[in-house]
């Protein structure tokens, strides 16, 4: 349906090489344009690179880490060195966690929380003069979490839903110079076997099980945010899960807030049964 809408045009998509980044990179492919990959874990990047143009689309890779402003700067200038232009940007790079808020270090607290705002806002700023230049797109992937404060994640959250503020604050500022800002509230999507997030002192560990009717998949979410960037929509909320929340969330906050406190209970139990199995 969206066969080649963006023939001709390049998006640089942060932390592509793995997971849902990736996926979206493919799609933006599939749909005719050139993508740039990014992210820390240069091997991890350039194998994902050669996934693709051994496909045949059109694709680049620069390793940076877009928490350093200096490093989205180069990403955007190698972006324009090897394609020539800048059409859609998406700030899908997060790192996440699973740790309660009492027991966190301070430092990890921190990382969380740049990573999800900081680093999004430090590449819509580097990026900014070449999307004006085409009248191009921002995407910033957010999340359920940008809508409602999930438990064990209160600087994701926190970084999550100071996105919101940030598009809204971006939309309104580049009215005028036609760029299109938008916002994908990512719902609970299949993850990569190997996604690793913080724990409470900063140790890389598995993500938390999730029952699978509560999961996207990974193409499902991509397709998601190529629409919101042909559409030039402002926000789109993903999964029926997501949009369920969200509704009940605004009818009734404290049925919400019990609703999500039970099931992640429920999870805590079920994922402490699987390490104890697992020892
Ligand atoms: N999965 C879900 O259920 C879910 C739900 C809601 C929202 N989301 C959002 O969807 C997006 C993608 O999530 P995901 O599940 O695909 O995550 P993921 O599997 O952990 O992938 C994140 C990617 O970001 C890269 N990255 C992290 N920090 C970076 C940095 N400072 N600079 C450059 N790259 C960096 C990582 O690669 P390197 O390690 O090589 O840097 C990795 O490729 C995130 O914004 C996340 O918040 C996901």
């Amino acid at each position: 349906m969206y066969q080649k809408q963006f023939s001709g045009k390049t998006a640089l998509i942060t932390g592509s090489g793995s997971g849902i980044g990736k996926s979206t990179a493919l799609a933006f492919c599939r749909a005719g344009g050139s993508v740039m990959l990014n992210g820390r874990n240069a091997e991890k990047l350039q194998k994902a690179c050669a996934e693709l143009q051994d496909m045949g689309f059109s694709v680049a890779c620069c390793a940076a880490d877009v928490q350093n402003y200096a490093e989205c700067s180069r990403l955007v200038q190698e972006t324009l060195d090897r394609f020539g232009r800048l059409d859609v940007v998406v700030t899908n790079a997060s790192l996440s966690m699973r740790a309660e808020f009492a027991q966190m270090e301070p430092a990890i607290f921190r990382q969380v929380l740049d990573s999800n705002i900081l680093s999004p806002a430090y590449t819509a700023h580097a990026a900014l003069p070449a999307l004006m230049e085409t009248r191009g797109s921002l995407v910033f992937i957010g999340s359920l979490s940008g809508l409602i404060g999930l438990p064990t994640g209160s600087a994701y959250s926190a970084g999550k839903m100071a996105l919101t503020a940030l598009a809204q604050s971006l939309r309104l500022e580049l009215l005028d110079a036609g760029v299109h800002v938008g916002i994908a509230y990512v719902g609970f999507t299949q993850n990569d076997p190997d996604k690793r997030v913080f724990d409470a002192a900063g140790n890389m560990v598995p993500v938390a099980e999730r029952a699978g009717w509560m999961q996207q998949s990974q193409e499902q979410v991509a397709q998601s945010i190529i629409r919101l960037a042909l559409r030039r929509k402002k926000r789109v909320i993903l999964s029926p899960l997501g949009k369920f929340l969200h509704a009940l969330n605004t009818l009734s906050p404290s049925l919400t807030e019990w609703a999500v406190q039970r099931s992640f209970k429920r999870m805590a139990r079920m994922y402490k049964g699987i390490q104890e199995q697992a020892s």
